[in-house]
């Protein structure tokens, strides 16, 4: 089953003679269950891919279904809720609040959907001792390390359940250590609930644990490896 069909996707930044094409016409499909990696040089548009399949953005032109809902009719509202309960988002710089403890950070995201304190609390506690972090969950983000840090953040992307996680340069700010967990933990997720993870990076180590790599060249897919029926036949 797709949960995204990209197809002719456009995408520009700023108007007229200041205007720059970021991305010209993506089309590309993500399966249910897959972990993919999209790699490319700075600037050929990966994160401007990864923020309209996270629906944090609109293309110009071209066609997104997210789980076959076409998200051009969707209003504003429909995106953010379809965002809040289906998608999950890591990025390079964990953007977890400093005064919040690990706990928090991660129940925050309930808090906004309006369900009880202890529910929030229960399920924070879950989601930061599938990530390992069962023994930190009072302390706040400066004292703890980087790669723990990131596991924090990935408990918040998955403390809701979405279908898809995005993650953008995960392992960017980590030690060549912290970067293995937090890609076995990605792996982990994808194998125990199907969960389907799409990560931006640079690190061809990470890449190659990824079993499809979409390559990105200067605003266009240039690679997709594999695909066709020996991929499909491995979801
Ligand atoms: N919000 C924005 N406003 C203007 N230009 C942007 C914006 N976001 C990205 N760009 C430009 O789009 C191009 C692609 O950026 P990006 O998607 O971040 O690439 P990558 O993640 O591959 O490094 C770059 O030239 C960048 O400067
Ligand atoms: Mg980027």
């Amino acid at each position: 089953m797709t949960i995204l069909a990209l197809d002719g996707i456009h995408k520009s930044y700023g108007r007229g003679p200041s205007k720059i094409q970021v991305l010209q016409d993506v089309s590309l499909d993500i399966q249910h269950g897959e972990i993919c990696a999209i790699v490319g040089p700075s600037g050929s548009g990966k994160s401007t891919l990864l923020t309209l399949m996270g629906l944090l953005d609109r293309p110009d032109a071209g066609r997104l279904l997210f789980e076959g809902e076409d998200i051009g009719c969707a209003t504003a509202d429909r995106l953010a809720a379809l965002r809040g309960r289906r998608v999950g988002f890591v990025f390079q710089s964990f953007h977890l609040l400093s005064r919040l403890t690990a706990l928090d950070n991660v129940a925050l995201p309930f808090l906004y959907r309006g369900l009880s304190p202890r529910s929030c609390h229960g399920r924070a506690v879950a989601a930061l001792e599938r990530v390992g972090l069962g023994d930190r969950i009072h302390h706040r983000p400066e004292e703890m390390s980087g790669g723990q840090r990131q596991r924090v953040a990935v408990a918040r992307a998955i403390v809701g359940g979405p279908a898809l996680l995005l993650a953008d340069e995960p392992t960017g700010n980590l030690d060549s250590e912290s970067a293995r967990q937090i890609i076995d933990l990605f792996n982990g997720l994808n194998a125990d609930t199907g969960l389907t993870v799409v990560i931006v990076t640079h690190d061809p180590t990470i890449a190659g644990c990824c079993y499809r790599r979409l390559t990105m060249s200067d605003g266009r897919l240039v690679g997709c490896l594999p695909s066709g029926p020996e991929a499909a036949a491995r979801l």
